[in-house]
């Protein structure tokens, strides 16, 4: 188990304190799903070794930069991106679940470690054994646009921080509480298109920086007109020109707190990619920790 300091409560406040972390269940109780939980600020995600620098509008990654970006296969292509959450769990959208075959863990392959889809065999590439999409899930409103993948076997997470960057690692799921005050610059991380017309999804992982939107401007009428609900969240450039498109869905947000990445939001939808007032919407993790811990702890097993 990681060591860890609390983040945003104290101690004696908590019932249950939740280790986001290598051995997830080990916490696990049904009381870690409720509002005092706090998830400990773990040394095992959100870190990686490199301090450097489709996506539209973006540059290529290095590998190693963001080890909790894989790619979905279903029926052996790429269809959407994924974020590692733990070792044996992954966190992508339910939109990504688009017709009855793919419902069928064996219809897809999880690849990690790798930042070049024609040289999948540097990758690791795993099976699925359970596919858990949110029941609320709305695909006229995208609303609860979110859904865990069980690995068939947990993935290592070989790197020693300190010393190795590591190919493959966990982002940090947020605490229900935190926040990411609109005007904070994050990242989306994706293999999917250069542009809204573009005809096949990018080779390599792409990365760009987005600013988080504030829900007040996002619903406005020249933006999203009210269609954002509690459950999303926006990031993207107003003026347009940066933005996740098809492919990217499923893929991270995630912005640094004190040096550590959180997973702010699951890529989800927009209307075209990169239009100017039209930026990306997110799935907002916070909203559905209690839903995901729910999840991991109920398909444990
Ligand atoms: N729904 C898209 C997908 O399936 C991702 C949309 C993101 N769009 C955007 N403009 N940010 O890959």
């Amino acid at each position: 188990m990681g060591e860890g300091v609390p983040t945003s409560r104290n101690d004696a406040q908590l019932h249950y304190v939740l280790l986001i972390c290598n051995e997830l269940t080990l916490c696990f109780s049904s009381r870690c799903a409720t509002k005092d939980t706090v998830s400990l600020k773990c040394i095992e995600c959100g870190n990686r070794i490199k301090v450097s620098s489709r996506i539209v509008g973006g540059e290529a990654a290095e590998l190693g930069d963001w080890p909790w970006q894989v790619s979905l296969h279903y029926k052996s292509r790429h269809v959407c991106g994924a974020s590692i959450i733990a070792r044996n769990w992954i966190i992508t959208a339910s939109h990504c679940f688009f017709e009855d075959d793919s419902f069928r863990p064996f219809n897809w392959k999880v690849y990690s470690g790798f930042i070049s889809q024609r040289k999948l065999f540097g990758a690791t590439r795993s099976s699925v054994s359970r596919i858990v999409t949110h029941q609320g899930y709305d695909s006229e409103t995208n609303d609860y646009d979110v859904a865990l993948m069980k690995l068939s076997r947990s993935l290592e997470f070989t790197g020693n921080f300190s010393f190795f960057p590591d190919k493959v690692r966990p982002a940090c799921l947020p605490t229900f509480d935190q926040q990411f005050p609109h005007g904070t610059t994050c990242m989306i991380t994706g293999f999917g298109l250069t542009e809204e017309r573009a005809a096949s999804s990018s080779d390599i992982l792409l990365e760009a920086s987005v600013d988080i939107i504030s829900h007040a401007t996002c619903n406005q009428r020249s933006v999203y007109n009210g269609k954002i609900t509690p459950r999303m969240i926006c990031a993207g450039m107003l003026l347009g020109g940066v933005d996740s498109c098809q492919g990217d869905s499923g893929g991270p947000l995630v912005c640094k707190v004190s040096g550590t990445w959180y997973l702010a939001g699951v890529t989800s939808w927009g209307i075209g990619c990169a239009r100017t007032n039209k930026p990306g919407v997110y799935a907002q993790v916070t909203q559905l920790t209690d839903w995901i811990f729910t999840q991991m702890e109920a398909n444990s097993n």
